[in-house]
């Protein structure tokens, strides 16, 4: 009997020092675990002499009784020491002052192109996004830019490394390329986001955003782009009618290509959109030239369409009426109080996100 009293014994000792749960626990699969010191006594009982057995067993089952309330009284105890620590612990101070309540301002770039998703999704327009680092090939050669046409060296690229195959993207126009290899044609999506250029005054900031448009199908001609770009600009500015003019440009990626400028005159000091003999360009666009589509497996005899670059900061200035493009870009509390959108202010002309 003396096995069992040495392990009562230990057992013992080892109560009076502080315990934690898992420790305790790790002590009670020690004594009652499958192989535990208290289980091999109990596979004694068939092997010791028969006139000792009914003692042992009757001893054995007594101390094993003992044991487990010892332990379970001990975790009990730790339990309760637990759950007083934690109440100790959260009491929860009701008589300290209230957190001032601040909430926050929608900046005019992002409602600006909530509302410019919101009017192309309900004419068919999913939104795609691409990386702010793009590769060359991406922003230039798959656009039918190859090395040393003049149109790189009017983008004021940021490259990101010396051998010229990383850059911050110029435009949003490599989302065409992005989105044309990873799907099959018809293709009819926008991509927001932002773009980087080496230019600095007051109407051009190194960091500015566009919104690019795709569409690619059968049988999609001028005519498309111009009623798509007529319905937007009338939706965007919430006008019935807009004065709109196609001027012929130049971009490698599209042919033809041509400048989209709104009429505008100014009352009071201030733009009104719509009216009057004054042109404002928003956009450049054009007929996705056939070497694109070649460069994304597109066959050009099968597919066309349109694409258009819509520079989202002037939109939005003109829209809200924010005459100096880097205030966007200040971070200036009191500028963003003004001119911010509360998020629980749903504008009229606001659809929901599409996103
Ligand atoms: N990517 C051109 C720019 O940044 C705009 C554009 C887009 C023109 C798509 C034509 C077609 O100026």
């Amino acid at each position: 009997m003396s096995d069992l009293k040495k392990i009562k014994d230990e057992l013992l000792s080892k109560l009076k020092s502080k315990l934690t749960l898992s420790e305790i626990n790790q002590i009670k699969s020690d004594l009652f675990g499958k192989n535990g010191l208290v289980s091999s006594q109990f596979k004694k009982i068939g092997v010791i002499a028969e006139s000792e057995r009914k003692k042992f067993a009757s001893e054995l089952n007594i101390i094993k009784d003992e044991l487990q309330d010892l332990i379970n009284s001990k975790i009990n105890e730790i339990e309760n020491s637990e759950i007083r620590e934690k109440l100790q612990k959260e009491k929860i101070d009701i008589t300290l002052p209230e957190r001032p309540f601040v909430r926050g301002k929608i900046h005019p770039v992002s409602q600006t192109i909530d509302e410019i998703s919101s009017i192309f999704s309900e004419i068919g327009f999913s939104v795609e996004e691409g990386p702010d680092v793009e590769s060359e090939y991406n922003n230039f050669t798959a656009l039918n830019t190859p090395d040393n046409h003049p149109a790189r060296d009017m983008h004021d690229t940021f490259y990101l490394d010396e051998k010229k195959e990383r850059l911050l993207r110029t435009h949003t126009s490599p989302v065409q390329i992005r989105t044309m290899l990873k799907d099959k044609p018809p293709f009819k999506i926008i991509a927001p986001g932002r773009t980087y250029r080496s230019d600095s005054d007051q109407t051009h900031s190194p960091m500015f955003h566009q919104v690019e448009g795709l569409h690619i199908d059968k049988n999609i001609n001028m005519g498309h782009l111009k009623g798509c770009l007529n319905y937007f600009i009338k939706e965007f500015f919430e006008l019935d009618k807009i004065k709109m003019r196609f001027r012929p440009s130049h971009f490698p990626f599209t042919e033809p290509s041509a400048e989209v400028d709104i009429g505008y005159e100014m009352k009071d000091g201030k733009i009104v959109i719509g009216e009057g003999d004054q042109w404002l360009e928003i956009l450049g666009c054009g007929m996705v030239h056939p070497n694109v589509l070649k460069n994304v497996k597109v066959d050009p005899t099968k597919f066309q369409g349109y694409a258009f670059g819509i520079g989202i900061d002037r939109l939005a200035m003109l829209k809200y009426g924010i005459n100096d493009l880097r205030a966007f870009f200040d971070c200036d509390y009191r500028w963003l109080n003004h001119f911010g959108f509360d998020p629980l202010d749903v504008p009229t002309n606001y659809r929901g996100l599409s996103r």
